[in-house]
């Protein structure tokens, strides 16, 4: 059996339903490899440089404009770091705010390279389960009250693997009580742009006042995963720990990556890309959604607004790994919910990425997974 995301990846496949990637096909490649030479003509030592350790500060304040305007995060360019991907953030941030059997408020289900890490630090895990109309709030103010949990690590935007969207009203809440007792939120926020029909509420970290939430706004998801840029947005006294973390790690993300980066990210061709890229994805979660619907009905799921993952039901009695096995069999993988899982369990769930495959290959591959799940079902 495969206990971590990075195993699932590794088994060669056919149809991979298990990366939650976008399709390298749907991303600027073209474009970004036009503008390599400029961007060495504008910059001609970039080769020669190190970045910073916070990040090129003509890329943070790009980024700071961008956040303030586009969505009302009041955030300087001081308060900015880059790092080298989202993971890299939580890696530090758990470095800085972790010690051995330390509590840590998560998700049920949640983005299991995020536990991999806690885990890592010896901290223990208190998950909360995340649902449609988001936490019950009445519990996180119970946990953070009788267990002083260090960090709440949450994924409120299209979260993965489920793609809910805690509303606005519990935001506000939720960052209220983690003032109220000094719990420190980490918001990752890694697919906020990748919305279908309206955009997401405003960011947790738009209520926080007291400096109690680490915003981490990946763009790998998007743009250019090789790239491996992701912002960090946090008040002084979380940016200045997580600044010495920094450059015990890696003394600064490469500075060629956050240059290509902010020439794309300033060009006009990205909003183009971004639209075309919402409309590629919303077509390939409906191709996803239609396959199933052909499938027994006893399959079910929540309709996700934005992201890139359908969080699925079983039917009683049929086990997600063991499904896995059958498939990747026949050349098919996915992620069953126990990785997911804080606890381990969630065996009758599965996540299936709609954002790797195309059209064709992602309904072949659905009709397949359905085969193989009913010749289990006949053993
Ligand atoms: C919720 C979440 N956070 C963070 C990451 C890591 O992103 P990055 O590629 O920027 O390290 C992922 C990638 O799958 C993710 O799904």
């Amino acid at each position: 059996m495969q206990n971590t995301l990075s195993e699932i990846h590794q088994i060669p496949a056919v149809c991979s339903f298990s990366q939650a990637l976008i399709d390298p096909n749907l991303l600027p490649n073209l474009f970004l490899s036009d503008h390599v030479k400029q961007v060495f003509d504008r910059y001609p030592k970039l080769l020669g440089t190190y970045s910073s350790v916070q990040g090129d500060e003509e890329l943070r304040e790009l980024l700071s404009a961008d956040l303030q305007r586009k969505d009302k995060l009041q955030v300087s360019p001081d308060e900015l770091m880059i790092t080298t991907g989202g993971q890299q953030a939580i890696d530090l941030l758990s470095s800085v705010f972790l010690r051995p059997m330390d509590y840590v408020l998560v998700e049920r289900p949640t983005y299991s390279s995020a536990l991999d890490c806690f885990r890592q630090r010896g901290a223990r895990l208190l998950p909360v389960e995340i649902r449609r109309e988001g936490y019950d709030l009445d519990l996180v103010e119970v946990f953070m009250k009788r267990h002083k949990p260090r960090l709440f690590y949450t994924n409120p935007t299209f979260h993965n693997p489920t793609g809910f969207t805690v509303p606005a009203a519990q935001r506000k809440r939720l960052v209220e009580l983690a003032e109220r007792y000094g719990c420190l939120i980490v918001e990752d926020d890694a697919v906020h742009d990748v919305y279908f029909d309206a955009p997401p509420p405003p960011p947790l970290y738009s209520y926080d006042t007291e400096g109690w939430v680490v915003y981490l706004r990946s763009f790998s998801k998007y743009l250019a995963p090789g790239l491996r840029i992701c912002a960090v947005a946090a008040r002084t006294a979380v940016m200045a720990p997580l600044l010495t973390a920094k450059s015990l790690a890696d003394n600064g993300t490469p500075l060629v990556n956050q240059k290509l980066f902010q020439h794309c990210f300033e060009s006009e061709r990205l909003q183009q890309h971004l639209e075309k890229l919402r409309t590629a994805l919303q077509m390939r979660r409906d191709v996803m959604e239609q396959a199933l619907c052909a499938g027994p009905a006893s399959w079910q799921w929540h309709r996700p607004q934005g992201g890139l993952n359908l969080w699925v039901r079983l039917p009683d009695g049929l086990n997600a790994n063991q499904l896995l096995t059958e498939s990747v069999r026949r050349g098919l993988t996915f992620v069953p919910g126990t990785i997911c899982d804080p606890l381990g369990e969630m065996t009758n769930r599965i996540r299936l990425s709609y954002s790797f495959m195309n059209e064709a290959q992602t309904r072949e591959g659905v009709h397949l997974l359905v085969q193989v799940a009913e010749q289990l079902a006949q053993h």
